[in-house]
């Protein structure tokens, strides 16, 4: 597949959704700002306006415009699962102490850890107060259930760090709560705004469930095999000591001297100059990268059988052709 700009599945779903979209970003623009505390436009604004994919709030427009929505909530909700994703980012740079996000130095770098944290308090509740408009209580539901899930996960994750008996059940909860719940939330409010029964809305939460899975495995994949483009830092897990997919697959394969060899790197936390690369090699003897590439497969696979529930429509197509792009990046 060719992965050229004009052809990426993601733009031709930002083309069809343009309109929408543009009111979504007039929207995000008029609530992150604050009169009363100009440190929270400077970093929001240095956040927001690097961009990003807009992943999260183009699958809700999807999800409601497919569904034949023709209201104007569709909106918000999209603005407000981007203002919970944009809170997260900001607390997760902090968390992982991270230099780099979409392709700029991090807030926590720029300003300092006080400030993402509290800017990333007050997107949060800005999402929040975005979601309340909607007056359906079932949306507040699904995301404020998603919020608390994504912390679940994050949490998860960090007691999971720096564990080498780690398992990928765990690995599968963490990813689940911290990426996963968000998608499927943002597709699942579609479809509910839109006032669809059951199976359409089930369907909905379980392209974007399967979706996020497929989506974090990737990312977890360019984390070692990525480029620059990804707009982090390469290798960050590795020095975290995060046990993704492809680690823990090579960690259960490992022999005595691997097994010591992860034992002091992510273990002990002893690293030195050319371990990642060693790292690399360990996964690569034991084909955890191909490995995990097919899991991410499989779950695109999911994803894509799950849109079968839904109406026939050209932006079901688009979804349909999303989903293989997710997993085609790690390429
Ligand atoms: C980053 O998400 C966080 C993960 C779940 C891996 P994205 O890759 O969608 O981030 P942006 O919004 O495009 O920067
Ligand atoms: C992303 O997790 C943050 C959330 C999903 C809350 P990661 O820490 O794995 O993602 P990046 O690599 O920083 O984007
Ligand atoms: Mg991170
Ligand atoms: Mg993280």
């Amino acid at each position: 597949m060719s992965l050229d700009a004009a052809t990426k599945p993601h733009d031709r779903l930002a083309e069809a959704l343009a309109p929408d979209m543009q009111a979504v970003n007039a929207l995000i623009r008029a609530r992150m700002a604050s009169e009363h505390a100009p440190r929270i436009p400077e970093v929001t604004a240095h956040l927001i306006e690097a961009g990003g994919k807009r992943l999260r709030p183009m699958l809700t427009l999807a999800a409601a415009r497919l569904c034949g929505y023709d209201g104007p909530y569709h909106i918000h909700l999209a603005a407000t699962v981007e203002f919970i994703h944009t809170a997260t980012l900001l607390h997760d740079d902090v968390v992982d102490e991270s230099a780099q996000r979409r392709g700029r130095p991090t807030a926590n770098l720029l300003w300092d850890n006080q400030s993402s944290v509290l800017v990333g308090d007050y997107l949060f509740a800005r999402s929040f107060q975005l979601m309340t408009e909607t007056g359906s209580i079932r949306v507040l539901r699904i995301l404020s259930d998603a919020a608390a899930t994504i912390a679940e996960g994050e949490v998860l994750q960090l007691t999971a760090a720096r564990d080498i008996a780690t398992t990928e059940a765990t690995y599968m909860k963490v990813i689940r709560g911290k990426t996963a719940a968000l998608f499927s939330a943002a597709t699942e409010v579609g479809g509910v705004i839109a006032g669809q029964d059951d199976t359409v809305v089930r369907a909905l939460f379980d392209y974007g469930d399967a979706l996020g899975i497929a989506f974090q495995i990737v990312d977890d994949l360019l984390d070692y095999v990525g480029t620059d483009a990804t707009g982090k830092n390469i290798g960050d897990d590795f020095r975290e000591r995060k046990l993704t997919l492809p680690v823990i697959k090579a960690i259960a394969h490992a022999d005595d001297t691997e097994r010591a060899f992860w034992s002091r790197t992510i273990g002990k936390g002893q690293q030195d100059d050319g371990d990642l690369d060693e790292a690399l090699r360990l996964m690569a003897r034991h084909g955890t990268i191909e490995a995990t590439r097919i899991e991410a497969h499989d779950w695109i696979g999911r994803a894509r059988a799950a849109l079968a529930a839904l109406p026939a429509h050209p932006l079901r197509d688009m979804l349909d052709d999303l989903a293989d792009y997710v997993v085609a990046r790690a390429v």
